[in-house]
């Protein structure tokens, strides 16, 4: 079927995405796996950080099946460092899914990728257009701030999914949304530098004075509250003390001056530590607990 015709700033983004797309590693994958796993790293971990752990993470697990196969413990250890560990074990158990219901192979199919623990409406549609080549348009962060200024006005989740479908060009879907993600990261900034934005003239906002549209519109992220002193930092270094095995909670000196019981109790809700012991010798280990 001929691909539809482009409009002026469809074929002008192209066109500066082909000049200036970023050369990240996971750019030169179809394997669905290896999408999904860099999606879901990319979901809270900068670019820089995720490269080396995505190749790492790849290369040891190579497919679905042997992500689900590993011990908990194990993906929790090789998840340090990127913050956030429940997407750790979120992706082990959509692993386990993949294999249980999947075959081990990864579904192109918007509502099987949905049901997958972790994965939301961006992750879904990235595995679609990314691995698949399908017509699916994905909003992040980025992307929901290009399409905030270049409407003009603040949107909500479903008028910012609409806005990013009706501007993807079919049978372009990958180019497309990689450009219009970069075009987000390095262009158009929560400063932005519209003097050399490719799509500036179909842009109602153009760093106007005034409210920036981006401000609380769908899917743009908030300033984030101070981290030190706070929950995630202490849960972070509970996490950093038992990379290297377990330890004794009376042995924990956390920052914050939050107590170690409490921080150690909101780890173990969420699977991610769990004790063995009592009193003096309670002992805190990786992972939930086995059984
Ligand atoms: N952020 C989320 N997905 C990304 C991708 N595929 N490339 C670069 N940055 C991203």
């Amino acid at each position: 079927m001929p691909r539809p015709r482009l409009t002026d700033d469809q074929r002008a983004l192209l066109a500066w995405g082909r000049r200036h797309l970023r050369d990240l590693p996971w750019r030169a994958t179809r394997d669905p796996w290896h999408v999904l796993v860099a999606e879901v790293m990319l979901q809270q971990t900068q670019v820089d950080r995720v490269v080396p752990r995505w190749t790492e993470f790849c290369d040891r697990w190579p497919t679905p099946a042997d992500f689900a196969a590993a011990p908990a413990a194990d993906v929790l250890t090789a998840w340090q460092g990127m913050g956030y560990p429940r997407r750790a074990l979120n992706l082990h158990r959509a692993a386990q899914q993949v294999v249980d219901l999947h075959g081990g192979a990864l579904p192109a199919d918007l509502d099987a990728l949905l049901a997958l623990p972790g994965v939301g409406p961006y992750t879904a549609r990235a595995v679609l257009a990314f691995a698949f080549e399908a017509d699916a348009a994905v909003v992040d962060t980025n992307v929901g701030r290009v399409l905030a200024r270049r409407a003009g006005e603040r949107l909500t989740p479903r008028a910012a999914q609409q806005a990013a479908d009706d501007w993807l060009p079919a049978g372009r879907a990958w180019l497309w949304n990689q450009t219009v993600l970069d075009l987000g990261a390095t262009v158009c900034r929560p400063v932005p530098a519209c003097s050399t934005c490719p799509v500036a003239d179909g842009c109602a906002w153009r760093g106007g004075s005034g409210v920036d549209p981006a401000d609380g519109s769908a899917a743009v992220s908030r300033k984030q509250g101070r981290f030190d002193g706070s929950l995630r930092q202490a849960r972070g270094a509970v996490m950093a003390a038992l990379a290297d095995g377990a330890v004794q909670v009376g042995a924990l000196d956390l920052p914050g001056g939050h107590a170690a019981d409490d921080v150690v109790a909101s780890l173990a809700a969420d699977g991610l530590v769990h004790t063995t012991g009592r009193g003096r010798s309670r002992t805190v280990h990786l992972g939930p607990s086995p059984g």
